[in-house]
């Protein structure tokens, strides 16, 4: 694979690009103000409310509330995951992405045998494809998809082919090594070489942008195994890929929702009854790179289970992969089939229309959550509730902040008749307490939110905190946490930006309050920034000071406190 994209080259993108040239190229923006703005491209509206900033090189939609610099734009805009952004965002400036690795020639190397893998790939899923037509032994695969009722146009689309079942035909015609690197052969430990897919019917498995990356293989009959798969290869990972995305989303490149099922053939048969959105992950459990994935395309998932028990065990660990990637804006929701049955014999048997009501009626994942949880506890007593408590804490604790988490405490409390999960409002254990419960004017005013917006959006400032020479000893909120952070990562950036900052957050918890500071309007007039900064900082450490008093006040009372905490308090006492 081709190795890391240096930070330091991503952060002289990012100074390099105006945002407002590369939007317009895209969006057409109009001047207004301070700020371009256009219609949101996120979100349907009349009236404009996306605005794009050249000082802080930055774009947030009033609307919608989306918000990034020029790498999540392109990220959002064209569907691509984060090292595809980079490489347009180069491809625009005009610069080759230079990549971390031992010696150049290797990499030039690594990289030849990737674009030879892919060659190499779609060539052969043209040979199997070919065998229909060229070898009269491939009948019998023909045969097979008819009994199935694959028909003639979704097995084209899908490029189903057969392969012969002979031990060494591909290497008649393609390179070895090359095939050895793509996964289409088996070596033994005894060093001998043969065709992995022999006598199978091939799905080739293609790859966001439709380039093919892997096969699976089924048996005609019931032989085992029943399905082959191609290993992992520099081309080909499994907890990244999903069958039938490219497919999908040739049909619609936006759909309103995914359907996610276990098979190849429920991928197919779907398709063939016209639902046009559906997707299978590739015998392994769903990822959250398959998820982020599949949200790029779509708000909505709908995970399709068979009833049996294995098939609502598939659906937990479902749940349990889907609710740490649940952003607001984000749904999912279970379907569970009726025993023994599968999208393509329901299909089949019931038809569409039947097949999508019951997908219209499938439940949502935090009804399916909160059932499963409940199952083994008696919700009538107190014990019972205080038990469904306690288990799904660890769950909600987990999820990310948001409105999807605050609905899910909601529930939580009515379900368990509770008044107040004190569990999760303690700051230190929820990052940042739910934002949209706090009154306005506090979320205005904290001296954390206007110290860390204005540092945000004037990394300079990083030399004002040094030279106040702050003690930060004993205290930790996540507030003074955050803004600590965000001082160490523009000392160590050779060139601080808000979009560098808010690049290198990207993907971890703090990102979106990161976004949302870094626009905050602080209407503070520039020859007043730095006073402003310094008094929301030195306000911060008070209120910090004195809530960790509190705690150890309190401490004292109850448990007493031990020596070095009594040092502290003295320390801090001292200083208030
Ligand atoms: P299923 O057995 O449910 O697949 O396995 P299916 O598509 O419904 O199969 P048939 O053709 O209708 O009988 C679900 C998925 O698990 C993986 C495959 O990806 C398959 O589509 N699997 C299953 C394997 O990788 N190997 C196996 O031996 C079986
Ligand atoms: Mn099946």
């Amino acid at each position: 694979m081709a190795g890391r994209i240096p930070r330091e080259f991503i952060d002289d993108l990012l100074a390099r690009i105006d945002i407002v040239d590369l939007i317009d190229s895209l969006v057409p923006l109009k001047k207004s103000g301070s700020n371009f703005m256009a219609r949101c491209p996120f979100h349907t509206e009349k009236t404009p409310s996306f605005s794009v900033n050249r000082n802080k090189q930055f774009f947030h939609c009033f609307g919608c509330g989306v918000s990034g610099n020029a790498i999540g734009f392109l990220m959002d805009f064209n569907h691509l995951d984060f090292v595809e952004a980079v490489e347009d965002l180069a491809a625009f400036l005009g610069v080759d992405v230079p990549r971390e690795q031992a010696s150049l020639p290797r990499v030039q190397n690594n990289k030849a045998n990737v674009e030879e893998s892919y060659e190499l790939l779609s060539q052969v899923a043209a040979f199997y494809y070919g065998q229909f037509r060229n070898n009269p032994e491939a009948q019998k695969a023909i045969e097979y998809l008819k009994s199935r009722g694959v028909g003639g146009e979704v097995a084209k689309d899908f490029l189903l082919g057969y392969a012969p079942d002979q031990w060494h035909i591909l290497e008649a015609q393609f390179n070895r090594a090359a095939l050895l690197r793509a996964g289409l052969l088996v070596k033994t430990d005894k060093g001998k070489i043969y065709d992995r897919f022999r006598g199978r019917v091939m799905f080739p498995i293609r790859d966001r942008r439709g380039r093919v990356v892997g096969f699976g293989g089924r048996v005609l009959d019931d032989s085992l195994p029943k399905y082959l798969n191609s290993p992992e290869t520099p081309v080909f990972q499994k907890s990244r890929e999903v069958y039938g995305l490219y497919e999908s989303l040739e049909k619609n490149a936006k759909p309103r929702r995914m359907l996610v099922v276990e098979g190849y053939m429920d991928v197919i048969a779907l398709q063939q009854y016209g639902i046009g959105h559906v997707v299978a992950v590739l015998g392994t459990a769903i990822s959250t790179a398959h998820l982020d994935l599949l949200f790029r395309f779509t708000s909505e998932l709908v995970f399709c289970f068979d009833g049996d028990s294995a098939g609502r065990q598939a659906a937990w660990r479902s749940v349990e992969a889907v609710l740490s990637c649940m952003r607001d804006g984000r749904q999912a929701r279970i379907m569970l089939l009726p025993q023994g049955e599968d999208p393509d014999s329901l299909i089949r048997s019931k038809g569409v229309a039947e097949f999508v009501r019951m997908q219209d009626q499938a439940q949502s994942l935090s009804d399916y959550f909160f059932e499963n949880l409940s199952q083994d506890q008696d919700m009538l007593t107190l014990e019972g509730r205080a038990g469904l408590v306690k288990k799904a804490a660890g769950y909600l604790q987990k999820l990310p902040n948001g409105v999807f988490q605050g609905m899910m405490m909601d529930k939580l409390k009515k379900i368990a008749q509770v008044s107040d999960l004190d569990v999760f409002e303690k700051p230190t254990n929820l990052k940042y307490t739910n934002k949209s419960r706090l009154p306005e004017k506090q979320k205005q005013n904290s001296p954390a939110r206007t110290a860390i917006s204005l540092l945000l959006q004037n990394p300079e400032l990083e030399k004002v905190v040094e030279q106040q020479g702050v003690d930060w000893e004993g205290l930790d909120s996540p507030g003074v946490n955050l803004f600590r952070e965000i001082v160490h990562r523009i000392s160590q950036s050779s060139r601080p930006s808000l979009a560098s900052l808010v690049e290198g957050f990207r993907g971890l918890a703090e990102e979106k309050y990161i976004k949302q500071l870094g626009f905050q309007v602080t209407l503070v007039p520039e020859e007043g920034v730095e006073s402003e900064f310094s008094d929301a900082m030195q306000r911060m450490v008070r209120q910090a000071r004195e809530n960790m008093l509190e705690i150890l006040i309190a401490k004292e009372k109850s448990q007493g406190l031990d020596q070095h905490e009594k040092q502290l308090f003295l320390n801090m006492l001292a200083k208030k």
